[in-house]
């Protein structure tokens, strides 16, 4: 009977020893790598950030919208047309055909992550995602949509919207306005943040990089790419000239040239002005820049160098920097990528 107790006391205090190991063990965290906490000072992962709170009845009714051919003209196009959930929120094409089939003058930037931006579009007309909406439905290269009351008037037949909206809106007595329409695509897009194993990376698991992938994060920083594509969105925040240290269009080779910002404000200053596109999903939607000119991820990064940076990088760092923003690709689920016919 001694002998069992004296046996278990051992057994607990062992095990009580055990106890105090592993919690000793789980405060202590282990130290940032140099290479981490440089990437905390100019990153943010997507889990660092409080996002306000979204009505899910107003995203849906959001989604059905983005799906909706009947916000075009002749209704040939929908926002999913341009901007596919199921292929990273772009079509892969250089410029994109509209209702009419004539093609728009820039390429389509991706809308995931599009609401973490200071400004939407190439030169950054919109302020945020609800009034980017409205731009579209009446751009005649894209929805042509002749007048806001046009399409308010069309909804109103559609029995399934005067439904919806009236749901989501119920103080309205009117519900289906043109600004509740663009509220309410804005609140779907808000949904569309889904994280990347960079988000990973900077939330503290080191260990979900490769030595390549950490090179190349090392080089984007060294090489000052982070001067204009830093932040939660790795750009999006400023608008800045494309061709800092050499005509763009001579390293491209494209054959028009568009003034970016100018064309808005008539300024000098603002000739070749863009917005910093955010790099997230970047590796997913090829074609690049502001005229889908550049088909390869790693020619875009050599260009970027040279007419940002002055600096020509080796094909060894090119492809180093390559590696690492493909971890910007999102991990998409499939509930996103469904159209809402399937919710
Ligand atoms: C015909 C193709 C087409 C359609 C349809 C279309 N877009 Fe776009 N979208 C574009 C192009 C091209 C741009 C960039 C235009 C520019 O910057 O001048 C753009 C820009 C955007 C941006 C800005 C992203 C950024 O990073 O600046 C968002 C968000 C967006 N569209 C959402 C939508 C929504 C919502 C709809 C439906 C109401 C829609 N688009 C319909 C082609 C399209
Ligand atoms: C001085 C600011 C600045 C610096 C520095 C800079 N960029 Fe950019 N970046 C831009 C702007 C502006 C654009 C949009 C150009 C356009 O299409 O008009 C852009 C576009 C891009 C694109 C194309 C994105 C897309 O969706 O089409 C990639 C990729 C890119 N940059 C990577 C880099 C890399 C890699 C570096 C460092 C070698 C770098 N950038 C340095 C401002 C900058």
């Amino acid at each position: 009977m001694k002998k069992i107790l004296l046996f278990s006391l051992l057994t607990l205090s062992i095990s009580c020893k055990k106890n105090r190991d592993t919690s000793f063990e789980s405060q202590t965290v282990l130290p940032k790598s140099e290479l981490l906490e440089k990437a905390t000072t100019y990153f943010k992962s997507i889990n660092s950030k409080e996002y306000e709170e979204i009505n899910p009845n107003e995203a849906l009714l959001g989604k059905m919208l983005y799906f909706d051919k009947r916000l075009s003209k002749k209704e040939n196009i929908s926002c999913n047309s341009c901007h596919d959930l199921n292929t990273f929120g772009v079509d892969n094409l250089a410029t994109s055909p509209g209702d009419n089939g004539t093609l728009g003058a820039r390429n389509s930037p991706t809308v995931f992550h599009a609401s973490l931006h200071q400004m939407q579009f190439w030169d950054g007309r919109a302020k945020d995602v609800e009034e980017q909406a409205g731009g579209p439905i009446l751009n005649p290269v894209e929805h042509n949509i002749p007048s806001e009351e046009y399409l308010v008037n069309k909804l109103k037949q559609i029995d399934f919207y005067q439904k919806w909206f009236s749901k989501v809106y119920p103080d309205s007595t009117d519900p289906i306005t043109y600004n509740n329409i663009t509220k309410a695509i804005g609140a779907f897009e808000r949904k569309l943040n889904p994280q990347s194993r960079f988000d990973e990376f900077l939330d503290g698991d080191e260990t979900v990089f490769n030595d390549q992938e950490k090179r190349g994060l090392s080089t984007f920083i060294d090489t000052g790419c982070i001067t204009c594509h830093n932040g939660i969105a790795i750009g999006g925040q400023i608008m800045q000239k494309f061709g800092v240290y050499s005509d763009y269009w001579s390293l491209t080779q494209c054959d028009k040239i568009d003034n970016g910002l100018f064309d808005l404000t008539q300024k000098e200053a603002d000739k070749y002005i863009f917005k910093v596109p955010g790099l997230r999903n970047v590796a997913k939607t090829a074609p690049y820049l502001h005229d889908g000119s550049i088909e390869s991820l790693e020619k875009v990064i050599q260009i970027m160098a040279k007419a940002q940076t002055n600096i020509d990088l080796s094909a060894a760092q090119i492809s180093d920097i390559a590696a690492f923003l493909k971890t910007l690709t999102a991990d998409i689920s499939d509930e996103d990528k469904k159209s809402p016919h399937e919710i």
